[in-house]
């Protein structure tokens, strides 16, 4: 593994190394030990858009690793008015041991990774989110020990969330059911990828319109927000959209009882969700929202060591 750019590029054995580190980091972590295995290296984050929880989470596992972590404002750096993409990446590959990078275009993220002769790892682009999909596949692993055979669901926008749930879980071998309205369905060649790698796996694909079908019998309910980082002069119309696609109780029941509720947070109660499923006994959206920073931890030691 050189980078972390979508899921699509990892190998079913490279995910299980990875959760397999996780484990023994956030054993570590736990327990007080010490695991310096990045003393010494820098990590810098280009941030275009908003985030507290990827900031955060690498901010802090980089600390714990013994690291230092550099927060990168594009509008502080040069990329803001303009320097290349290019000689940003060849600029600071001369100074610091990793770049993550959370901004709108993913063929940004692709010529980083190209240019950069350090690792890159997508925080998060218009297209996609993978840190956020490990840590979520870790979290279902850690409740019921396995994915294989398991089944996601998804409900709502199929955005950068949903098109990582697509890539990961066909990798690992779970079922995948989307309710997502036409219009805003996943990426065609997403898709496509999906399906060639649930060949391989043995997952299920399916995208259809009603919620309480795609519901039926899923281990775990994932949604997200209706209107994305970017997507907010879309607010009202969206939310028409989808009136229809909120993770309510009564779609929970239609879910094994043992389900357990996913939000990649920031979440919106009353729209996507209501209160009394994210604030339910279901809902482990702060265990999920934790292993952001364990998953990336073992992640940074794998590409960075
Ligand atoms: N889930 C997630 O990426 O959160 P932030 O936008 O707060 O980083
Ligand atoms: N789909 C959301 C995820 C935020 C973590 C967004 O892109 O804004």
């Amino acid at each position: 593994m050189e980078n972390l750019v979508t899921l699509a590029d990892l190998e079913l054995e490279d995910i299980e190394e990875l959760f397999d580190l996780t484990d023994k980091l956030k054993q570590k972590h736990q327990q007080g030990t010490e695991h310096k295995l990045l003393a010494g290296q820098t990590l810098g984050m280009i941030f275009q858009k908003s985030s507290t929880r990827t900031r955060v989470s690498f901010e802090a596992g980089m600390f714990q690793l013994g690291g230092h972590a550099l927060f990168l404002s594009a509008n502080d750096i040069q990329l803001g008015r303009g320097e290349t993409i290019s000689d940003t990446a060849k600029t600071l590959s001369r100074y610091i041991d990793g770049i993550m990078i959370r901004t709108y275009e993913h063929s940004d993220v692709e010529e980083l990774a190209r240019e950069a002769t350090v690792p890159v790892i997508n925080g998060l682009t218009d297209l996609l989110h993978p840190c956020q999909v490990l840590a979520d596949l870790y979290t279902v692993q850690e409740v019921r020990g396995e994915l294989q055979g398991l089944k996601m669901t998804y409900i709502g926008d199929g955005n950068n969330v949903a098109n990582s749930l697509l890539l990961g879980t066909t990798k690992v071998g779970m079922n995948i059911s989307l309710a997502i309205p036409e219009g805003y369905r996943p990426e065609k060649e997403i898709l496509a990828t999906a399906e060639k790698q649930a060949a391989k796996s043995g997952s299920q694909i399916e995208i259809i319109d009603d919620p309480l079908q795609a519901a039926q019998g899923a281990d775990a309910v994932y949604t997200d927000v209706w209107a994305s980082m970017g997507d907010e002069d879309e607010a009202a119309e969206r939310k028409q959209a989808f009136k229809d696609y909120q993770v309510d109780q009564e779609l929970m029941a239609e879910a094994n009882e043992e389900a357990i509720f996913l939000h990649c947070l920031p979440a919106y109660r009353g729209q996507e969700v209501t209160a009394e499923v994210i604030d339910g006994e279901q809902s482990k959206v702060f265990d999920e929202a934790e292993n952001r920073m364990h998953v990336q931890k073992a992640l940074m030691v794998e590409l960075m060591k």
